[in-house]
């Protein structure tokens, strides 16, 4: 049934681009639940361009102009993220077993862009993924606060998407660590509680907020000054600026954290917008203690990532049978392959390209909660 989620999709998409719809499938699905059977949500609905252009945008807010059909760039207020989402995290559990160029097979857990130089191995499909988690929480201010702590961490992430990264840190970056991974995707928290939050992981818990930390007064489920470091690591908070939204968040954050805690934020996010967090942050009583700019290791993780990337696209759109029609087939691949690619800030992708030009910052910063 998954599968046919997908298929639906992928028309609408294909058939969106033919006829210059965008289709309800960027922001109709609900996140608070595993989306597995046909919804009647994936309805096209009304014409936005003539010419199958999803969005065209001024290049002196956005960095440059960039167009669907080429690049896949849908810009965020083309799409509700939980809809996104619910089709990616769909689409990761209906193909379980992806092949590596490299011939090693992994489930796709890591929704991260990750930096390079990895420690990993380049055998390991998701190393750069990996590299970015352990390098956000290794910041120096963090070993520092774990040595003079003495005891296990308390650690709660927003936006752990499967807690690919939470497992690795419970496991091996500070396995002692209590860790609470929230995710607004029902989808995500299902693989999380399948494969990394198991008994042998005790340290890990993942928990659904539904519709997410910050939307409609939604608080994290944590006592007030129980929590040593909160985590973020590319999640779209504050992808376009410091909103309603990413105040409320940074204030559950606050809330959470002891005095002192540490608040480790990992993004590419548009460099203005980073400026933008550099007053906002401090006006409510943090601190920055660590910022390192890992833009350009982010560019080389895409580039080292290049052919795994091109192989995830062929296998996760290979199962459907709709790509194999005639003309619909190969309009639905593209348009499949885009979306993919652009989420992955794939070389040629908008998102990339706004990497190469400093346009976007791929940044790690430690702020310390200053009570
Ligand atoms: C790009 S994915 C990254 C997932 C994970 N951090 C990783 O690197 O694999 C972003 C995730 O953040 C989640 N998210 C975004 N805003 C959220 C919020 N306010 N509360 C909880 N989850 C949120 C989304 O549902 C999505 O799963």
């Amino acid at each position: 049934m998954l599968g046919k989620l997908v298929l639906i999709a992928a028309i609408a998409f294909g058939v969106a681009l033919k006829l210059g719809f965008i289709p309800d499938v960027l922001t109709g699905l609900s996140s608070n639940h595993d989306h597995s059977p046909l919804d009647r949500d994936l309805q096209p609905r009304e014409s936005v361009d003539a010419d199958g252009v999803v969005r065209e945008k001024d290049a002196g807010t956005t960095g440059g102009e960039f167009k669907f059909e080429e690049d896949g760039d849908i810009e965020n207020d083309d799409y509700a993220q939980s809809s996104i989402y619910a089709i990616l995290y769909a689409m990761y559990k209906n193909t379980p077993n992806l092949v590596s160029p490299l011939g090693i097979k992994y489930q796709f857990t890591f929704n991260t862009w990750g930096i390079a130089p990895s420690p990993y191995p380049v055998e390991d499909p998701q190393r750069h993924g990996k590299a970015a988690y352990a390098a956000l929480v290794t910041q120096p201010p963090a070993v520092e606060y774990a040595e003079k702590l003495g005891k296990p961490l308390e650690i709660m992430e927003i936006g752990c998407g499967t807690a690919a990264g939470a497992n690795l840190i419970t496991r091996e970056v500070w396995p002692t660590s209590k860790y609470l991974a929230l995710d607004m995707q029902q989808a995500a928290i299902n693989t999380c509680n399948m494969i990394h939050a198991t008994p042998d992981n005790p340290g890990l818990t993942c928990q659904l907020v539904p519709n997410g930390v910050g939307n409609d007064g939604n608080k994290a489920p944590r006592e007030d000054s129980s929590v040593d470091f909160v985590v973020i690591s590319e999640t779209h908070i504050a992808d376009i600026a410091i909103g309603d939204l990413e105040k409320a968040i940074f204030k559950e954050i606050r809330r959470v954290l002891k005095p002192g805690g540490l608040f480790l934020w990992g993004n590419a996010i548009p460099t203005r917008v980073w400026e933008e967090a550099d007053v906002a942050l401090p006006e409510i009583g943090f601190e920055l203690v660590n910022s390192f700019n890992h833009t350009k290791g982010a560019v080389i993780a895409r580039d080292e990532d290049y052919d795994r990337v091109e192989a995830v696209m062929d296998q996760l759109l290979a199962p459907y049978p709709v790509m194999k029609l005639p003309y619909f087939g190969e309009r639905c691949h593209k348009v499949g392959e885009r979306l993919i690619a652009n989420f992955y800030r794939h070389p040629g992708t908008a998102l990339y390209l706004k990497m190469v030009t400093g346009y976007d910052s791929y940044m790690h910063q430690a702020w310390k909660n200053v009570k």
